[in-house]
C-alpha cells in the first residue's frame, strides 16, 4: 500500500489538468493511483485559494480524511501550497505531511518518498515558482469523456488587485506550438472531439514570435478536432484578426468568455483592470459584429472595497447592454497579501454584497433564458458528456447544456449527435435526437 496514491481536485480547470499531469508523473515513477483515501498511503489535495470558501472546503476535508484514515499522509498541492507555504506545515492541528506548489510536480515522486520514509523527520516542502516550467513534454493521463483540457500557458502578469493567482501561479510562460500540437494529435488519436485550451490568460499566449492566433490557426487547420474552445482570456488581448479567425473556422466554437469584473471606471481602476466601461462595451460590439452567432459569458465581482450602490448599478448596466449568455458572479472575498487587501478595507457589508449578487443573478437568469431561447427549433450538433438512465446530457457549440431523451444504446459519451432543440430554460435546453 506504500505506493498507493489518492488525489482530489478543487478549483479551476487548470487544477483538473494539473491533477492528470501529476497522475501521469506518478504512474511513470511506479506509483499506483487509487479511487479512495481508504486504499491509499498518501492523499494529495490539489487546492484552490481564489476565495475564502475555497480554502475552508479543503481544510475541512483534511480533518475528514484524517478522521477516517488516521495513518494516511496528506499532501497539499496547488494554489493553497504557494499561498500559505510554511503556514500550512506549522499548523499542528492540520498535521500536513507534504507541500508542493504548481511548479513543483516533477519533484513529487521524491517528495512523496520522503513523506513516507520514517527516517526523514523534516516534512517535504517545495513551493518554488518557476519562470520556465510548462511541463512541455509531459502529457496528462486524461480520462475518457467528451472534452480534453490542454494547458498552453501558465501564470499571470496582470496583478488585478483582488486576485491571488499571480502569487500562487507565478509569471506567464507558454509552451511551443509543436508540443501543443503533439498533445492535441495524441488526444485526437484517443478519440476526443473537443479540446479546451487553458491558461490563466490564455489569449496572452506567446512563444517566440508565435501568438495565440498562430496557435489557434494551426490547431484548427492541422488536426481533425471538431470543437476548439479556450479559457480564460483577458479582454486586453482580443485583436480583430483573432475574432475573424474564430468566425472563419467551423471547428473553433463561437463562444467567448470575456471577464468584466466591474462596469464602473473607478472600481475597474482600483482593480487594476486595464479597460474602462466604454472600452469593454466597444470590444463587445466588435466581437458581436465580427462573430454574429457568438455566445458570451463573463465573470463579475460585486462588493469590491468602496463600491457604492450607484457604482454597482454601472455593472448592472453593462450586463443589461451586453446580455451575456452566462455569467459567473462572485462576492468580493479578501485574499491576504493581495494589493486590494493591503490597500483597501473590505468595507462593503455582507448584506449589501448579498443584495447585489442576488440582483445580478436574477437578471442573468432572465438573460440566459432569452439567449437560450434563440436555439429553439434549430438543428444543432450536441457533444454528449454524460449518459444517465434515460437521458443524454451534452452541450451545443455555444456551450449550453442540452438534455435529450435517450433514443437508442448506440450513442456514446464523446459522440457528436445532431439534435432538434425543442425548448429553453435559463439553465439549458431540451432536445430530441434528430432522425435523418
Ligand atoms: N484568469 C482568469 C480567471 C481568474 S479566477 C481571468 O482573469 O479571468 C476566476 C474569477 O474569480 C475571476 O475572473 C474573478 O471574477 C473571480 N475572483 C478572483 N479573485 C476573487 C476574489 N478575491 N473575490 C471574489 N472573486 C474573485
Ligand atoms: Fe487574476 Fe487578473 Fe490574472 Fe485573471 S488576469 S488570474 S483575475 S490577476
Ligand atoms: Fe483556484 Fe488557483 Fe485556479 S486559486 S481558480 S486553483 S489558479
Amino acid at each position: 500500500m506504500k505506493n498507493q496514491i489518492y488525489i482530489e481536485t478543487y478549483g479551476c480547470q487548470m487544477n483538473t489538468y494539473d491533477s492528470d499531469l501529476v497522475q501521469s508523473i506518478l504512474i511513470n515513477h511506479g506509483f499506483q493511483m487509487v479511487d479512495s483515501p481508504n486504499q491509499a498511503s498518501v492523499a494529495l489535495l490539489n487546492t484552490c485559494s481564489i476565495r475564502e470558501n475555497a480554502n475552508n472546503k479543503v481544510l475541512n476535508r483534511v480533518h475528514e480524511i484524517k478522521r477516517v484514515s488516521s495513518d494516511i499522509k496528506i499532501g497539499i498541492l496547488g494554489c493553497m501550497a504557494t499561498n500559505f507555504k510554511t503556514e500550512l506545515l506549522d499548523n499542528k492541528r492540520l498535521n500536513i505531511d507534504l507541500i508542493a506548489g504548481p511548479d513543483s510536480y516533477q519533484a513529487l515522486p521524491s517528495l512523496i518518498n520522503d513523506a513516507i520514509d520514517a527516517q526523514i523527520q523534516e516534512k517535504p516542502f517545495d513551493v518554488t515558482l518557476s519562470e520556465f516550467e510548462t511541463y512541455e513534454s509531459i502529457y496528462p493521463a486524461q480520462k475518457d469523456g467528451a472534452n480534453a483540457w490542454v494547458a498552453i500557458m501558465r501564470g499571470c502578469n496582470n496583478f488585478c488587485t483582488f486576485c491571488v493567482v499571480p502569487y500562487t501561479r507565478g509569471r506567464e510562460r507558454s509552451r511551443s506550438i509543436s508540443s501543443i500540437l503533439d498533445e492535441v494529435k495524441l488526444l485526437e488519436d484517443q478519440g476526443f472531439k473537443q479540446v479546451t485550451l487553458l491558461g490563466q490568460n490564455v489569449n496572452s499566449y506567446r512563444f517566440g514570435n508565435d501568438t495565440f492566433i498562430d496557435l489557434l490557426d494551426q490547431i484548427s487547420s492541422k488536426t481533425s478536432i471538431k470543437r476548439i474552445r479556450f479559457t480564460s482570456p483577458h479582454p486586453k488581448d482580443f485583436p480583430i484578426e483573432l475574432l475573424q479567425l474564430i468566425n472563419d473556422r467551423p471547428n473553433i466554437c463561437k463562444q467567448i468568455h470575456v471577464p468584466l469584473q466591474s462596469g464602473n471606471d473607478r472600481i475597474l481602476k482600483k482593480m487594476n483592470r486595464s479597460y474602462t466601461q466604454v472600452e469593454f462595451l466597444s470590444l463587445i460590439d466588435t466581437i458581436k459584429s465580427t462573430i454574429p452567432t457568438v455566445a458570451l459569458s463573463t465573470d463579475i465581482i460585486v462588493g469590491f472595497p468602496t463600491e457604492t450602490h450607484d457604482e454597482f448599478l454601472d455593472t448592472k448596466h453593462v450586463c443589461e447592454t451586453v446580455m451575456f449568455d452566462h455569467a459567473f458572479i462572485f462576492k468580493y472575498s479578501e485574499r491576504p497579501n493581495t494589493r486590494a487587501a493591503l490597500k483597501f478595507p473590505d468595507d462593503v457589508s455582507a448584506d449589501d454584497k448579498t443584495e447585489r449578487i442576488m440582483a445580478l443573478i436574477e437578471m442573468q437568469k432572465s438573460h440566459s433564458k432569452i439567449k437560450n431561447s434563440q436555439w429553439v427549433h434549430q438543428k444543432q450538433d450536441i457533444l454528449i458528456e454524460r449518459i444517465d438512465d434515460h437521458q443524454l446530457v451534452g452541450r451545443n457549440d455555444a456551450n449550453v447544456l442540452v438534455y435529450c431523451p435517450k433514443s437508442n444504446d448506440l450513442i456514446q459519451v464523446g459522440d457528436l449527435v445532431p439534435c432538434m432543440i425543442q425548448s429553453a430554460t435559463p439553465h439549458g435546453l431540451k432536445a430530441c435526437v434528430h432522425q435523418q
